[in-house]
Parts: structure tokens; sequence; C-alpha cells
């Protein structure tokens, strides 16, 4: 019987790792998974995780189940770093939430709990997004369109496009929105153009899936989560996937977290029992130990501050290799204008080049990204930034 299954082709972001590693040229670069990476090209263990480890290991003393929704000082850490600290929605008494297994994780018992409701919602995702939430949020069986997002031409958002599709979605309808650093652009809204969403919302009641993976590498961490607040304040209803894979540097550990802001606290408690119980029945409770990393890091002053000064260095450096990118760029004599490099935001850059000229790049300077033209901007150095500009160059 399971023959009748095929091989399946690599996955288009993590299959790349596996051609890089495979790649004999000496210049090779990786450009591809999102994952952070310092000036040597490592994936360091933040300093604040390193400590809150230690702590950890020092106090813990049993592997026996953590608490169907996770460990709750993670909870509460993550609920205060998303929406503030005493934000009106958690005085109410009106979020349910649990640790997911990452941000993966907590889109996907998002997207089951959406089906549960029995009203088959469509979700509405960006043209372009992550490549990972259409089957994410597609194998809960909902139905998946796509509203326009990106103008590769312009290399900017087209908002008028995206405005006219959401104007039209239907009432109970679920639109998923990056809450910063979209995934794969990198192109944000502007807090004008999130107010014009939230008015869409209200006209069209329409349910807003926050996704957000990146808090803190945009512009900073409370800069980046205006759009989650300003919905947060103002509708009865959101959904919030959160990852701390990249804040945190803790990929390898899987944590994020699902949230839900109901109406009323009634609510609440229901969806609380609803989400436990779609965990339970997919994977019964999270792991505990990146749970228990985040709790210590957020619930002590001197490591909460000594993270948010990490995130700052992460964010500063994916800043300055951009400008240094656009500027080498510029340096090679190119015609085109690659300064809206410097103007997206987090880990990722749109190239706005077609999947032949990605292709060069890999064959002919093994320059490793996805076929979409996303690079992830973490993987630039001032040792490699100068081939890369060179090898754009040759392929435009
Ligand atoms: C990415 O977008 O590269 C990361 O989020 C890793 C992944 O799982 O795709």
């Amino acid at each position: 019987m399971l023959e009748v299954l095929p091989q399946l082709p690599a996955d288009p972001i993590l299959g790349l790792s596996a051609a890089f590693k495979q790649d004999t040229n000496p210049n090779k670069v990786d450009l591809g998974v999102g994952v952070y990476k310092d000036e040597l090209g490592r994936t360091p263990i933040l300093g604040s995780v390193a400590k809150a480890q230690k702590i950890l290991l020092a106090n813990e003393d049993s592997k026996v189940y953590i608490a169907p929704q996770g460990v709750p000082g993670f909870i509460s850490g993550m609920l205060e770093l998303l929406l503030g600290k005493s934000h009106r929605t958690l005085l109410e008494n009106r979020v349910a939430a649990v640790q997911a297994p990452g941000g993966c994780g907590a889109l996907r018992i998002l997207a089951e709990l959406l089906k549960r409701t029995g009203g088959n919602p469509t979700v509405w995702v960006s043209d372009p997004t992550w490549a990972n939430h259409i089957p994410l949020i597609g194998s809960a069986g909902l139905k998946i369109e796509t509203y326009p997002y990106f103008n590769k031409e312009q290399a900017s958002i087209n908002f008028d496009a995206m405005v006219a599709c959401l104007e039209k979605v239907n009432k109970g309808d679920v639109v998923l929105l990056h809450g910063c650093c979209h995934n794969p652009t990198g192109a944000d809204l502007t807090k004008e153009q999130w107010h014009k969403v939230l008015e869409l919302a209200q006209q069209r009641e329409f349910l807003p899936f926050l996704d957000i993976a990146y808090q803190g590498f945009g512009d900073g961490l409370e800069e980046d989560v205006y759009g989650l607040r300003l919905l947060a304040d103002n509708l009865p209803e959101v959904i919030i996937a959160a990852s701390c894979s990249k804040n945190f540097g803790l990929y390898r550990e899987r944590v994020g977290l699902a949230a839900l802001i109901g109406a009323n606290s009634q609510v609440k408690n229901a969806l609380q029992t609803q989400i436990q119980s779609v965990a339970r029945g997919i994977y019964s409770m999270p792991p505990s130990y990146g749970g228990a990393l985040v709790d210590i890091i957020l619930n002590s002053s001197d490591l909460n501050a000594q993270w948010q000064a990490e995130v700052t260095e992460m964010r500063e450096r994916m800043q300055t290799l951009r400008r240094l990118l656009a500027t080498k760029v510029k340096e090679q004599g190119v015609s085109r204008d690659f300064d809206f490099i410097t103007q997206q935001k987090g880990m990722f850059s749109y190239l706005c080049i077609s999947p032949e000229q990605v292709q060069k790049m890999r064959s002919e300077f093994g320059i490793y990204f996805v076929d979409s033209s996303r690079v992830n901007v973490a993987g630039i150095n001032t040792e490699n930034v100068g081939y890369v500009a060179k090898a754009l160059a040759a392929v435009l």
C-alpha cells in the first residue's frame, strides 16, 4: 500500500541547504533558509539564552509533562511582548493562548481551530507569501485565496490592489497578515496602511490572522507590533501566531505561541479549551525547553535587557548589510535602482529578478537563494558582499 506514495521534490526553502552543502564552489554563498548569521557565517546561541540555559539546568528538577497550555511564564511574557503590558485584552481576560512547537505549530493549530468553527472560512494570504503558509494552513482543510501584495516591477507594495481585493472579502473570512518583516518580500505596511486594513476589517468583518515571526528585526520590538496592537485594540477578534525561532535564536527548540483574542472572557474560556483540545489531538502538549528559556529571559530584568540588546545588534547588522549590498551593486555600474533593498525590513529582501536569473546565480556563482528571488540578508558579510553584487550585475 505504501508504494503508491510518490517521491516528492525537495522543499523550496529547506532543500536549498542540502544543495548548498553539496556545491564544491569555494566561493559559494548561502542566502537561502531564514536563519540569522553573524559576520563569520555562524548562528550563535544568544548570550541571554546561554545564561538562561545555565539557570534552567541548575533549577530543573523533573521531566514530568508540563501543563497542556505550556509554561505559564512563557505565555504571559510573550503576550506582554506582543500586546504590551496591561493591554486591555489581557486585563479583560479575552486572550486564549498555548505554547506551540514553533511558529509553524502555532499556524497549524490555529488553522485547525478555524476549521472547527464550521464556517469553512477562506483564508486570504498575500501574493507572495512564505512558501510554507499554504501547506500549513491548507492541510487543515481550509480554502486558500491570495490578495495582491507586491509589485515586482516597482519593488514595492501594491496597496491599491490589496485594498481593492480586501474590499470584496466575505464576512467571516480570514486574512493572514505578516505582523512585520514580510516574508518573502521584506516590504511592510506603513502605519497609515495598517489603519486602512483595520477599517477594511471593520467594514467587511473579516478576521485578521497575524503571523509574527520576526518581532524586533524590522524597526524595533515595539515598533514591529504597531499593526498587531492596532487591530487588537479595535477589533473584537484577532488571532496571532508568533515564533521565537528568530528573535531568540531558538530555531531547533521549536517554540512559538498561538493566541486568540475573543470578544469577551466567556468566549476566551471556551477558546482556551478548544485550542488545547486541538493541540492534544495533534501532539498532546508542547516541549518544555524552549518555552522555559524564553520564560527565564522575559521575566528577569537583566536577561531581558541583554536579550533586547542582542535583538538590536542583529537588527542593526542586517540594516547595515542592506546598505552595503545596495552600495556594492551600484558600484558594479548596474543601471537598475536597487536602493529598495535598504527600505525593506527584517531578514529578507526580494531582489525582483527572474527565476532564470536566480538559477544562474546558483549554477554559475554558487549563490543560493529561493527561486522567488528572496535572499536572506543575514547571509551576507563584508567578505562575500562584493562577490554577490558582482554576480548580480552579471546575471542582470
Ligand atoms: C524561512 O522562511 O526561510 C524560514 O522561516 C525557515 C522555514 O522553515 O522556511
